[in-house]
């Protein structure tokens, strides 16, 4: 799903079997600085380091598989958004691509906004100390329970999704004696160039509410009647990992309308519109994601063109990146267990994680970049498909991936770019201890979500 599945470059049909793999890099040492986190680099002696700290030492000190986070980086690239859409916008954080109370710790020291998607992640960022008026609450289905949690904590906003959410945070709201901050989120009819899976504004799925028909339109109506809700704005967003900004810009176009519309019926200029998240990352290096400036400026510029053309004061903007924060800041770490060369086709590596702590490749078809880390290795580039350690054969971790020859059980190779959706959809598949996150920064490295134990499954086994 990365756009890069299709690669046009060469093939080495008369050598290597069918797949999408690319040629083999000129150098397997070398690591791509558009896929790996800022701090990481390989030492003389050949072993990459992240925020100082060897991977070899890491993985003495914290076991295989586990999820190393730059710190550096992830504050980095939350200041490049802060600082790109300035103090006339808010950015939010989502926290449905990674959350634990460091982030959220991290995203309040770094001035982001946070938006959840569940009770649950609502407890972690309120634990960890994030403001709650600058929390969005997100989700097709809240239940009563989670709405009331919602109100009660005082969230900035929820973002509605259906007619019957409407009316349930609504009573919801004046039984408790609040009138909430809601935003209602429309579906703008774009088709994102992205995953079907991970598309969102086509009309035929499950999030929004349609402008087309005038549904958003009554929408409206029906928020603006009702005195316990506060109506601040539109939300659109239109999918995940998406690089042509061409979607962005429609659905900007479209909710810009729509506020001139709700001018035009009620009288009402709504302050804001939140246009989602969905800014792709770089999973290999045919991928070349948009800087944040770029995407601040295309919005911006949108939204002012198409709100002097209605006549309306420019509203408020906020956005939501999730991936394009977390996702490059992460490598997963694994042990090489067996090397399985397949004459004729290629060899699998099978690594000690797999499906349970990337489900991405399986799920998306996605592709990743890997190296060996342990080692610097002139030998042979081999094809190699990496692979875990589940019952099943869809249990890819990179499909194609070019490793050296030489690699060998006990090597460590690296895979970058997970820092986003990996941790936060890893599974038990196979009763597997979903791995920890450790956090590393000028030469120290400390656990922010501890491995899983035998004894943390077995607690829940009460059979
Ligand atoms: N805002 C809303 C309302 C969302 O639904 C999402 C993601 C985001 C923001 C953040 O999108 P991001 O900037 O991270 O692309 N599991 C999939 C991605 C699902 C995204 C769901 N919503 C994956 O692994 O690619």
């Amino acid at each position: 799903m990365s756009r890069s599945a299709h690669p046009a470059g060469p093939r080495h049909a008369d050598v290597l079997p069918e797949g999408h793999y690319h040629a083999p890099p000129a150098d397997l040492n070398a690591l791509d600085e558009k896929v790996w986190a800022h701090t990481v680099s390989r030492n003389p002696e050949g072993v990459v380091t992240v925020g100082g700290r060897e991977v070899t030492q890491l993985a003495e000190e914290f076991g295989t598989p586990a999820y190393f986070l730059d710190e550096d980086d992830f504050r980095s690239r939350c200041k490049a958004w802060r600082d790109a859409f300035g103090s006339d916008a808010d950015v939010f954080y989502a926290g449905k691509a990674f959350l634990s109370r460091a982030v959220v710790r991290w995203l309040d020291e770094e001035g982001l906004n946070l938006d959840v998607c569940s009770a649950t992640e609502l407890t972690v960022a309120l634990s960890a100390g994030m403001p709650a008026e600058r929390i969005a609450y997100h989700g097709n289905n809240k239940s009563l329970a989670e709405i009331e949690r919602a109100i009660e904590a005082g969230v900035g906003r929820i973002v509605l999704d259906s007619f019957q959410e409407i009316a349930r945070v609504a009573h919801t709201a004046q039984r408790l004696g609040k009138r909430q901050r809601v935003q209602i989120r429309v579906t703008v009819g774009v088709e994102a160039h992205t995953h079907e899976f991970i598309a969102t504004a086509h009309e035929d799925q499950k999030f929004g509410i349609g402008l087309a028909g005038g549904q958003a339109a009554e929408a409206v109506r029906r928020a603006l009647q009702l005195d316990s809700l506060e109506l601040i704005g539109i939300h659109s967003h239109i999918g995940s990992q998406i690089f042509d900004m061409a979607g962005f810009e429609v659905s900007a176009r479209r909710v810009v309308r729509l506020l001139a519309e709700i001018r035009d019926e009620h009288g009402v200029e709504l302050p804001e519109i939140d246009l989602g998240g969905g800014l792709g990352i770089a999973y290999t290096s045919d991928d070349d994601p948009r800087e944040p400036h770029e995407i601040a400026k295309a919005l911006g510029e949108i939204v002012t063109r198409e709100c002097e053309a209605a006549r309306l004061a420019t509203p408020r903007i906020s956005v939501e990146p999730g991936r394009a924060i977390v996702g490059p800041t992460a490598f997963t770490l694994y042990e090489v267990g067996t090397v399985k060369p397949l004459p004729g086709l290629r060899t699998y590596v099978s690594v000690d994680g797999g499906m349970s702590d990337n489900i991405r490749t399986a799920l998306y078809d996605a592709e990743y970049s890997v190296a060996l880390v342990s080692r610097r290795s002139d030998a042979e580039p081999m094809l190699a498909r990496v692979v875990g350690k589940h019952c099943e054969s869809g249990d890819i971790v990179v499909k194609d991936a070019f490793l050296p020859a030489d690699l060998a059980p006990g090597d460590l190779l690296a895979v970058p770019a997970t820092g986003a959706y990996c941790r936060s959809m890893a599974s038990n598949y196979n009763h597997a201890l979903r791995p920890p996150v450790v956090a590393v920064k000028d030469g120290q490295a400390r656990v922010v979500v501890r491995r899983e134990t035998e004894e943390d499954l077995l607690r829940l086994d009460v059979g």
